[in-house]
């Protein structure tokens, strides 16, 4: 939905500022109030996309987290944003590295923290992009490879995905040779949803990782069935040349404050720090500290992905359609139509879900939302697929 600028301002300066007003929100000065000054409720009624879902949709298209964030990022960040008038503090990254480092069993010199996983695996695109093909499966989250791209400073090398949907480790390890810049590979898999087991990834990532930089983006793995057992951050602890990421945006329901991390040998980790092309705002550093090892919260957030995941996949099974086993919070489904016609048939109905990825024109994403947002899906599929 665009954004009127000139309504925006419009109402900043005469019904804002009454409504800015009788939330008792002062701006500090007589002038700025006379301009007006957006609150929670002007604001989502000017533009009912500004924050989070619109009243009524079901937001089932990003991979969120709604009940995030927890109570605990948002006392922090709370108490962070009035101290909004200071640059972050070095002895905030520094706790937030420990809190990880003592985690993961590695130091905090093996961390690099930039705002969302998104600008290490950007950073790291852009670090080894230049050093020759970026070899990836033909489905993963290509975002930041491509932002690479677009800036001359990558190219990607797509390996098909086996008849399964799996990433196809042995065709993409027969390609990497030591003029590959970087192997780029996501587990659990976006859009697909689907793991690629320990005994699998991990030998091949090391045989991988002494010819060239394997990065491996763990967004979802805290949401896998056996997530440490999973994670290829023994290998960074072995020193074999590997990189993972994590994100506070998935299973902490963080998208919207940004904070992320890589974990790689400490020079590694050191170059994507200053490579990244900003800081966080103390607010992020703040929520992620407060939620970071909040077990209540993340373990009440699998629980509720979870049922989604499975009410959606019973949903799938009744009417016979193909689905991979995710292990993720979105499930990826073959329709039989048209992935953007689906996309359309469920926005009627105030339901957003994915349209299509490349060619994969019969699969459509569906996101974990709300219990009650899934509900809502599951009863309108049927009729979706004509079912
Ligand atoms: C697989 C994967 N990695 C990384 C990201 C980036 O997330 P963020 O920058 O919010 O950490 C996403 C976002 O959807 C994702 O799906």
């Amino acid at each position: 939905m665009a954004f009127d600028i000139s309504r925006r301002f419009l109402l900043a300066g005469s019904a804002g500022a009454a409504m800015s007003s009788m939330a008792g929100l002062a701006t500090g000065s007589a002038a700025a109030e006379e301009a007006g000054a957006f609150t929670p409720e002007n604001a989502a009624v000017e533009n009912p996309y500004l924050l989070g879902a619109p009243e009524g949709v079901a937001l089932l298209s990003r991979n969120e987290n709604p009940y995030g964030p927890s109570k605990s990022a948002l006392e922090m960040l709370a108490y962070a944003g009035k101290k909004g008038a200071y640059y972050t503090s070095q002895d905030s990254i520094m706790m937030l590295k420990e809190m990880i480092a003592e985690r993961h069993g590695i130091t905090p010199e093996h961390i690099a923290l930039t705002t969302g996983s998104g600008e290490a695996l950007s950073a790291i695109a852009m670090i080894y992009g230049p050093n020759g093909p970026i070899v990836a499966p033909r489905l993963f989250w290509d975002t930041t490879a491509l932002y690479a791209k677009r800036l001359g400073m990558a190219e990607i090398d797509r390996v098909p995905l086996t008849p399964e949907m799996d990433v196809d480790l042995p065709s993409i390890e027969a390609k990497v040779t030591e003029d590959t810049g970087l192997v780029q590979l996501c587990n659990p898999n976006n859009p697909t949803g689907l793991v690629t087991p320990a005994s699998v990834i991990k030998p091949a990532v090391k045989r991988m990782a002494a010819k060239t930089t394997v990065i491996v983006d763990e967004a979802y793995m805290e949401l896998a069935d056996a997530p440490e057992e999973t994670s290829c951050i023994d290998l960074v602890k072995e020193g074999h040349d590997v990189i993972v990421t994590r994100t506070f945006s998935k299973i902490y329901g963080m998208a919207g404050i940004r904070m992320g991390y890589a974990i790689a040998a400490p020079e590694t980790a050191m170059k994507i720090q200053a490579t990244a092309m900003s800081w966080s705002p103390c607010t992020s550093y703040a929520a992620a500290i407060g939620c970071y090892n909040d077990t209540k919260f993340i373990d009440y957030s699998k629980k509720k992905i979870v049922e989604g995941r499975q009410m959606v996949m019973a949903t799938l099974d009744t009417l016979g359609l193909e689905y991979l086993p995710s292990q993720t919070n979105f499930v990826y489904f073959k329709s039989g139509l048209e992935a953007n016609d689906v996309q359309k048939a469920m926005a009627d109905k105030k339901i957003s879900v994915r349209g299509q990825y490349m060619d994969y024109n019969e699969w459509t994403r569906v996101s974990m939302g709300f219990i009650e947002d899934v509900e809502r899906f599951c009863k309108a599929l049927p009729e979706v697929v004509g079912a």
